[in-house]
């Protein structure tokens, strides 16, 4: 007789996973009773927290009427409506969403919408690079992958990757240049145009990035005129801008979207997570007026699609999530208690020995780990500070997110906080004192 973990392909078989029974909240619970404080929603995806009833009931309703038609015969309502909603949320006039199922089919989305623009408008067949940054992470088919920047997630797919070109990235905890935040004059923004001209503006069909960095170097974020210079240097070569909103996007970094922190308005934004905080899979690229009107007057086909893009289950869930979201001033909570948090941490935990920074916006923190404060020495990669932070969390009833590579692509240890976005005080104040718990834990045992 087969055992229930036969048949499971666990994506780690050197990881002990507790089985989750039930969620409530900003809790999870396993099978053995024990509670955990959900500290990243998941994966930056529960925004709203677990067992929703209103949404479970929106999505029985819906079920109930139809689950699943194809966006190639046919719209729905749901999917009109959210639409209409994600629009009310975006900034300019990017009011025109294509749906897909998740982040890393945004992100792919958006690569062949930069190839197909430029077909479109002047049958230019030479533009189709997309330029992004190191320490950035876009997502992990092959397309999005090849924008992705973690060195340790592409190694073993090298060969199967797009030639795209990546540039250094806004992160001033280690700045590439040694230069300070207040006299920098955004020297890595710069680093775009060089690449651009490296490359030949004539092959370069956009450039990516996340505005607040996610799992890759969590919560950094660059100088207030970084992306003003991103936006003139795209205007300048004729290439598509795309902001990355997948993690940053709907109230996470305290703002509707990451960019909106920055004043500067995209031609193309990618969304997922928080979009249906996890209550089903959904994603998107939203585009500009400039780009739909090319394929309006165009072929007036995009030559791209997967089976569940636009379903209307996704839909109508993504558009009572945004609803959720409006009335409950989940955005203005994410700011408020992020800040919070931040603070908080920062009064808790910021002078530990092995807290190099606590860095990010709203409810999108990271906490980056280190051997030495001075220096910024990271930990070797074989004391594998991340898991044992990342397991401690779970025996203290903490749900952490882990990451590596953020000093030299292959160590740094850092963690990435992103709660849901309806926690209150009380809900700041236990994971900073569980988080405090898990470090003081950890720490004591890799110096003793
Ligand atoms: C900024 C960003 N882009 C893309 C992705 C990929 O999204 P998914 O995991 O839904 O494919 C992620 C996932 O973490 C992300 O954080």
């Amino acid at each position: 007789m087969r055992k229930k973990e036969d048949c499971l392909f666990l994506r780690d078989y050197k990881w002990e996973y507790p089985e989750i029974e039930y969620g409530k909240g900003v809790y999870l619970y396993d099978t053995e009773g024990r509670e955990y404080i959900d500290a990243c929603a998941g994966a930056a995806a529960a925004n709203l927290g677990h067992g929703s009833g209103e949404i479970a009931q929106v999505m029985a309703e819906q079920a109930k009427r139809v689950a699943f038609t194809h966006l190639s015969r046919f719209v729905t309502r749901p999917a009109y409506e959210l639409a209409e909603k994600v629009a009310e949320m975006t900034p300019a006039d990017l009011n025109y969403v294509y749906f897909v199922s998740g982040g890393s089919e945004a992100t792919e989305t958006a690569i062949k919408l930069c190839r197909q623009y430029f077909l479109e408008r002047d049958g230019v067949t030479s533009k189709y690079k997309i330029i992004s940054r190191w320490r950035s992470y876009h997502g992990n088919t092959i397309g999005s992958l090849s924008l992705s920047g973690k060195p340790d997630l592409r190694k073993k797919y090298g060969p199967l990757l797009l030639d795209f070109p990546h540039i250094t990235p806004a992160y001033c905890y280690r700045c590439e240049y040694g230069l300070t935040c207040d006299k920098c004059g955004s020297r890595c923004a710069w680093d775009l145009e060089k690449a651009i001209l490296r490359e030949g503006p004539e092959n370069v069909a956009g450039f990516i990035a996340e505005p607040i960095t996610g799992s890759a170097a969590p919560g950094a974020y660059p100088v207030k005129d970084y992306y003003k210079i991103v936006r003139e240097i795209c205007d300048k070569y004729d290439i598509l801008f795309i902001s990355d909103e997948v993690m940053n996007g709907f109230g996470r970094t305290g703002t509707n979207f990451g960019i909106d922190n920055f004043d500067v308005i995209p031609d193309i934004m990618c969304i997922a997570k928080g979009i249906s905080s996890g209550y089903s899979p959904l994603g998107g690229a939203v585009v500009s007026e400039k780009i739909i009107s090319v394929f309006r007057k165009g072929s007036g086909s995009f030559t791209h699609g997967h089976t569940y893009g636009g379903n209307p289950l996704s839909c109508a869930v993504g558009s009572v999530v945004l609803d959720i979201i409006k009335r409950d001033g989940i955005v203005e909570n994410s700011k408020r208690m992020g800040e919070l948090l931040k603070a908080k941490l920062q009064n808790e935990i910021g002078s530990h020995a092995i807290v190099g920074d606590i860095r990010g916006m709203g409810l999108q923190l990271g906490v980056e780990f280190v051997k030495d404060k001075n220096t910024k020495e990271p930990f070797e990669k074989s004391v594998n500070l991340k898991s044992k932070l990342t397991k401690r969390g779970l025996e203290n009833g903490i749900v952490l997110y882990p990451g590596g590579g953020s000093a030299d692509t292959v160590r740094g240890d850092h963690i990435l906080l992103t709660p849901p976005l309806n926690i209150s005080e009380a809900h700041v104040d236990e994971i900073v004192v569980k988080l405090k718990k898990t470090i003081e834990d950890v720490s004591r045992n890799i110096f003793d």
